[in-house]
């Protein structure tokens, strides 16, 4: 796990005369020349002295209060600015969780959590905050942003040009070897990758922010991963799901009536599905019940709102893009189904009701090529209803991993 490397050592003294004779009684000395063997008698004076060095990992470990934190010496600890919240390394380390919420702060230490000034109440500063991140040890290339809670105001919804954009906030990486997407909006629990590259020592979060009334608030886990474990990401990936099943959501996406405007301008990122020992393919659909509106990535044409998925040549402005992406399970699908072939854009409102082909309603969607990844799209503005783009909702799909059969071609 990498933590070995960066053992600390803790020199406990353990000195431990113990007296037992009675207090006037001069004959020690004498007592210690005997040879004190047991079958002398009661021996009167025990003389301990224990001097170790303990060493122990500095793991990750979870604080009284359900943060995670590192385990370290009390001294470290203070030094590394964080607080000493339970034990750990039996009782030797202190579990040291790092909050940071002053701007211009910097960390390297694992599992830092970043929160506004004042968390968890609001943020009404207008300007830019950030914390700037250095790796904890040399074998770091990859930070895991963690939003536990992340509301910053809402993308521009009232000029036509700029529909979309982060405009009074946005949220933004630096110095990353990969393209972070400025973020605006609801993103309590997404997450981001962000490497840090060869020749890079430090990695800037920022949070811009204007105006004084919108009420903001922020606590971001920042993870630090070792290169080359089994949960650190493949460079082109923003997002990186190792479960067999999950959840992919829009940045800013609401599980509520929609608002005119969810999903951001200027996004173009991949989110990546660790590919399970034993399956080919993964399972697209979309969240139900609790969406309301589960899919709805800009209208199929200029002036032209599309009423189901849409695909291809006919996502103009933003897509989801998916390597042969098809309503076929468990083939390859060159010509049968309702979809001819397999498609590679989708776009559109509502659901998987593909049109470019058929009408055939269709409840999920699939894709055999690995490695598994889905890439969202969008240009630089998020029309209103009106014009040329229209329901941007953006999308709540859940995947689920496909079984490898030895009936079907799997590609
Ligand atoms: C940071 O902590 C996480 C667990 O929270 C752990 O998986 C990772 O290996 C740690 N990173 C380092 C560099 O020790
Ligand atoms: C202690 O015992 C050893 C042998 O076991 C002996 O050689 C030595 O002289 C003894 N010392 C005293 C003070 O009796
Ligand atoms: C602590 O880490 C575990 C495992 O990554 C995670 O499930 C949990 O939410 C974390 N807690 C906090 C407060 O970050």
């Amino acid at each position: 796990m990498g933590s070995d490397k960066s053992n600390k050592v803790l020199i406990v003294v353990l000195f431990v005369f113990i007296q037992l004779a009675k207090p006037g009684d001069a004959k020690l000395s004498e007592k210690l020349a005997r040879n004190n063997t047991e079958s002398e008698g009661t021996r009167e004076e025990k003389f301990l002295s224990l001097f170790s060095i303990v060493r122990f990992p500095n793991v990750v470990c979870t604080a009284t209060n359900s943060y995670n934190g590192t385990c370290l010496t009390s001294a470290e600890c203070t030094a590394n600015g964080g607080t000493a919240s339970g034990t750990c390394a039996s009782g030797f380390g202190v579990c040291c969780v790092v909050t940071i919420q002053t701007c211009g702060s910097s960390t390297s230490l694992n599992n830092t959590y970043w929160q506004n000034s004042g968390f968890s109440s609001a943020y009404t500063t207008a300007g830019q905050c950030s914390l700037f991140v250095s790796r904890a040890s040399s074998d770091v290339d990859q930070l895991r942003l963690e939003f536990l809670t992340f509301t910053l105001a809402q993308p521009d919804s009232a000029t036509l040009s700029t529909t979309g954009q982060c405009i009074t906030d946005s949220f933004t990486v630096s110095g990353s070897a990969n393209i972070v997407p400025a973020i605006c909006g609801s993103n309590a629990n997404q997450h981001m990758y962000v490497n840090i590259g060869p020749g890079t020592s430090t990695v800037t979060l920022s949070i811009i922010t204007s105006g004084t009334t919108t009420s903001r608030y922020w606590n971001i886990r920042v993870i630090q991963i070792p290169q080359n474990t089994d949960y650190t990401a493949p460079d082109n990936c923003l997002q990186w799901f190792t479960e067999a099943a999950g959840t992919l959501v829009s940045f800013n996406y609401q599980y509520a009536a929609a608002p005119i405007v969810q999903h951001l301008a200027y996004q173009d990122y991949t989110m990546c599905i660790r590919t399970n020992q034993g399956f080919c393919g993964v399972k697209y659909a979309l969240c139900t019940p609790t969406a309301s509106y589960p899919y709805g990535i800009s209208t199929i044409a200029a002036g032209t709102v599309a009423t189901g998925t849409v695909m291809d040549s006919s996502c103009a402005y933003d897509w989801l893009q998916i390597p042969c992406v098809t309503d076929q399970a468990n083939s390859i699908v060159t010509s049968v189904g309702a979809m001819v072939g397999c498609a590679s854009k989708l776009c559109g409102i509502l659901g998987f009701t593909v049109t470019t082909d058929s009408t055939t309603a269709t409840t999920s969607l699939y894709s055999y090529r690995r490695p598994f990844e889905v890439r969202f799209y969008t240009d630089s503005k998020e029309f209103l209803v009106t014009a040329a783009e229209a329901e941007n909702y953006g999308f709540c799909l859940t995947y689920t991993q496909q079984p490898c059969l030895s009936t079907v071609t799997n590609g």
